[in-house]
């Protein structure tokens, strides 16, 4: 970086995280589109909020409708995409928040990019699981459909690869379980980590 001289900011993470009165902490959701992902990540932070946690969620729709509208399918777009997202999830937690991620966010590098970049410490990994044939019957969106007829390029588990995660935190099998299932499995494992130490 040339002629660029990040300063540190005088108020540490932990003076913020008391003020806040919770833990930071990034909750990363990745999964094939259709497997339910945005739906348990607003489940969770609608859960959390009205617990009294300062939280938020980043979805991949919303993200590429504004600050990565720029961003297409391909490889390289993705990466760029997952990589603009951590980044902007640091700053959050940074600031003291609690993020939720909902990203298909296929390759098991840039999930490491971004646990790495935030801390593994902070970073909570979920795998949103769910068979490609049922993502596919339910197609809610109709892009399936269309990628089978080949109206959409590059995508996810029909032209272009997911890679699932090697040791997800947790794991919710949306195929098999309700939704309030998988959110009931969710909360019980990320609430205690939310409790300031
Ligand atoms: S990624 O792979 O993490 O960069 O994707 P993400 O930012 O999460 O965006 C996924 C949503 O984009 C829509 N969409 C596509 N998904 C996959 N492949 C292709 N080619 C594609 N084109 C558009 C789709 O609505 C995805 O949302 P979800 O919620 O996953 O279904």
């Amino acid at each position: 970086m040339r002629n660029i001289f990040p300063f540190q900011s005088k108020l540490s993470s932990d003076q913020r995280s008391r003020q806040m009165q919770q833990a930071p902490r990034l909750i990363w959701f990745t999964g094939l589109s259709g497997s339910g992902k945005s739906t348990l990540a607003l489940r969770l932070e609608h859960h959390l909020f009205h617990l009294g946690f300062k939280v938020y969620l980043l979805d991949g729709d919303n993200l590429r409708s504004g600050l990565n509208s720029d961003l297409g399918f391909n490889n390289d777009d993705r990466k760029e995409n997952i990589r603009r997202v951590g980044e902007v999830a640091k700053l959050m937690l940074d600031a003291g928040l609690i993020v939720i991620c909902a990203f298909i966010s296929p390759f098991e590098e840039e999930r490491e990019l971004v646990k790495n970049l935030v801390g593994e410490e902070k970073f909570t990994e979920v795998y949103v699981n769910c068979p490609l044939t049922i993502c596919e019957a339910r197609d809610t969106k109709g892009l399936y459909q269309k990628a089978r007829k080949g109206v959409i390029a590059d995508f996810t588990g029909i032209s272009a690869p997911y890679e699932p995660p090697v040791s997800p935190c947790v794991e919710v099998q949306t195929g098999e379980e309700s939704i309030d299932e998988s959110v009931y499995k969710l909360i019980n494992f990320i609430e205690p980590l939310l409790e300031v130490q």
